[in-house]
């Protein structure tokens, strides 16, 4: 682990606009950088670099934060990961603090695996560009699928030699210890894993080689045509997509991810300029596949070979993906093509058109599929439909389902109403069965995540999004308020420094300040005015710092936008506002404006207590109703001398 003072080190040495710079052009616009934004598609840049803050921020898509963040996001980087990679770039040399036995053993069993499996990868390629054999059956059989040498070597192809321990005795005698090459699946008793097959590479999200497979070339031998490496410590089949460390980014620019099923598709279409690929390797997808493609892209394309024997239980799997909520396309290939074969028979254009052209909406795909199948047998008609009706329940999007119902009742002649009750039926058996099991496990109702070992069928409905909270009540000028103190609470209010601006607007809210709408703003108020309790001077850095993401997220934005209050905050308070240099001189009469915060407030509770009264008189609570009108009486009289300063009228 990096030791904390380095971390700070390093997040204080990193400049916004070096690092963004390494990967979006950037120019000059007044203080701050433009371009064009990285994380989504645009033509005019609406991506701002602050140097001054050293953050980003794009005004388009919204993503925005410091250095760090944005390496954790572009490059798809762990926090350790975007920390070593500014250090590096800066010089910084890193120290570390010890970790415990335990997890330092386990550190160093994945770092030797790490080393091993790079080790082989070096050894592969060696063999395949190097030796004879290497040269004359690999290197010519990639050629022969039209693979040029970059591609060969961007995605560590290579070829594993003939005989029983010709790798491991290299590995051994560059000091790689048996027992590690056993545990990284290279060495099984005592013989090379891989002998005599061409190797393509499978590394992780962040680069490193996981694992590989190995591709038969004799056609007459009775060995599998693919074997790969078995469950490591490093390498979990279910958690790795085979491509994804090279086509992330493809993947977040075209905001679309292509599945295939193969190694050589995913090759192929990358070197033709489709980088967005990747494969699952033959097997049916995994929720953890499924959760990785979602950090990138809800969007995703299914290619089919024309002659997959297994579309219809691939089917099923494809139901996974519309249970985490992404849009599903299918693209059938014609017969007896594959990705790889295709694009090399009809070339980019005209492959890139047929995706165009033929892809498919999954249920629709799905629902035609099965009624080309069906014909007019009634029984099995019966049986489609309430396929179809399983899938479409798993959609949680109750929009995206009454569409897919509608369509789907007029595929199949059915009425409408039908298909909606069968969907609502299955829909509410889940959430039965799944409430019967949390109570029988005294779970809460809806985890956040299904948990380990329910299969390919969904027993439990997604979790209720969480209804996104409306802007209401006096939010927008509590928003005005916290954006006030965050950007200029450290500067002082008048001439002779009596005062920071935090301390004018807290000492004029202060007794409303358990009344904010918003528990986040309010939340920020408190903690500045516990900050200036403690004699210390709060600032944006203190939040942008903050332990909690979302005060970090809520900072950074404040900072990031440009100056723009809420329109039906008080015209006088708009004003004072918006003059053109709002750190002169800016809070001098804004004062007015507070009080009327405070009079909204105040005027608020007054009405809560009335409430509170009428209540009271019809349970005929003598005690409480004296104490609540004393409360009254004071509410009122503050609210009625706050709106005669104000030179308001108080209904
Ligand atoms: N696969 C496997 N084991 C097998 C067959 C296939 O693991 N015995 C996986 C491989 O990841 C392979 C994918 O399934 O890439 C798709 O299989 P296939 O279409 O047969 O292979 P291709 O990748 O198309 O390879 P090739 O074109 O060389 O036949
Ligand atoms: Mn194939």
């Amino acid at each position: 682990m990096i030791k904390p003072a380095t971390v700070r080190e390093i997040i204080e040495t990193a400049r916004a606009e070096d690092i963004v710079g390494d990967f979006v052009n950037l120019r000059k616009r007044g203080t701050n950088l433009i371009g064009l934004c990285p994380f989504h598609n645009e033509k005019t840049p609406s991506f701002n670099v602050n140097p001054a803050r050293n953050i980003y921020k794009c005004f388009g898509c919204g993503r925005g934060g410091d250095p760090v963040n944005f390496l954790m996001e572009h490059e798809q980087l762990s926090f350790p990961e975007a920390l070593r990679w500014i250090a590096a770039k800066y010089g910084i040399e890193i120290e570390e603090v010890e970790l415990s036995e335990e997890q330092r053993a386990e550190q160093q069993l994945a770092d030797s695996l790490f080393i091993a499996n790079q080790f082989a990868l070096e050894y592969y390629q060696q063999q395949l560009f190097d030796t004879d054999r290497g040269k004359s059956i690999g290197l010519s059989y990639f050629k022969k699928r039209g693979f040029r040498e970059e591609t060969i070597r961007k995605f560590g192809l290579g070829y594993a030699p003939m005989g029983r321990d010709n790798f491991s005795k290299a590995a051994e005698a560059a000091g790689h210890k048996k027992d590690t090459l056993e545990k990284a699946g290279l060495v099984k008793n005592n013989r090379d894993f891989f002998r005599d097959r061409v190797m393509f590479t499978i590394r992780n999200l962040s680069g490193k080689v996981v694992g590989f497979g190995g591709r038969i070339l004799q056609k007459d031998i009775k060995a599998p045509k693919y074997i790969n490496t078995p469950e490591t410590e490093v390498y979990n089949k279910s958690r790795i997509l085979f491509g994804a460390y090279e086509a992330k980014q493809a993947i977040r620019r075209a905001d679309e991810c292509i599945i295939t099923e193969g190694y050589t598709d995913v090759i192929s279409l990358h070197q033709a300029g489709i980088e967005n690929v990747v494969a699952s390797s033959g097997t049916s997808l995994t929720v953890d596949q499924i959760r990785l493609i979602k950090r990138y892209t809800p969007n995703v394309k299914v290619l089919f070979d024309g002659d997959s024997a297994g579309i219809r239980a691939a089917l099923r799997g494809i139901d996974l993906l519309l249970e985490q909520d992404l849009n599903v396309k299918i693209v059938l290939l014609p017969d007896g093509e594959d990705p790889d074969s295709y694009l090399q028979n009809v070339g980019l254009n005209a492959f890139q058109g047929y995706l165009e052209q033929q892809a498919e909406d999954f249920i629709f795909f799905k629902a035609n599929l099965l009624l080309k199948d069906a014909g007019n047998d009634p029984v099995k008609r019966t049986a489609l439909i309430k396929d179809i009706v399983g899938s479409i329940a798993l959609i949680p999007d109750p929009l995206k389902r009454s569409l897919y119902v509608k369509e789907c009742a007029r595929l199949f002649g059915v009425d409408e109403q039908l298909l909606v009750g069968e969907v609502n039926k299955i829909i509410a058996q889940k959430i039965r069965k799944h409430q019967q099991k949390a109570a029988a496990q005294d779970q809460p109702p809806f985890p956040s995540a299904p948990p380990p070992g329910v299969g390919e069928f969904m027993e439990i409905p997604p979790p209720p999004e969480p209804e996104k909270p409306t802007i209401q009540g006096d939010e927008y000028q509590e928003r005005d308020l916290v954006r006030l103190l965050l950007l200029f609470g450290d500067k002082s209010f008048d001439e002779d420094n009596a005062q920071t601006v935090a301390q004018f607007i807290l000492s004029n809210i202060d007794d409303v300040i358990d009344n904010f709408d918003s528990p986040l703003y309010q939340r920020i108020a408190k903690e500045i005015q516990v900050l200036i309790e403690r004699g210390e001077t709060p600032s944006i850095d203190h939040f942008m710092k903050h332990e909690t993401e979302e005060l970090r997220q809520l900072a950074i934005n404040v900072a990031a936008t440009p100056y723009e209050f809420s329109e039906n905050w008080e015209k006088k308070w708009d004003v004072v506002l918006n003059q053109k240099a709002p750190d002169e001189n800016f809070l001098k009469d804004s004062s007015h404006g507070l009080k009327r915060f405070r009079l909204r407030k105040l005027s608020r509770l007054c009405d809560e207590n009335i409430e509170k009264l009428r209540e009271l008189m019809e349970q005929n609570a003598q005690e409480d109703l004296v104490l609540y009108m004393k409360l009254q009486q004071r509410l009122q009289n503050l609210r009625n001398s706050l709106a005669k300063e104000l030179g308001t009228v108080v209904l």
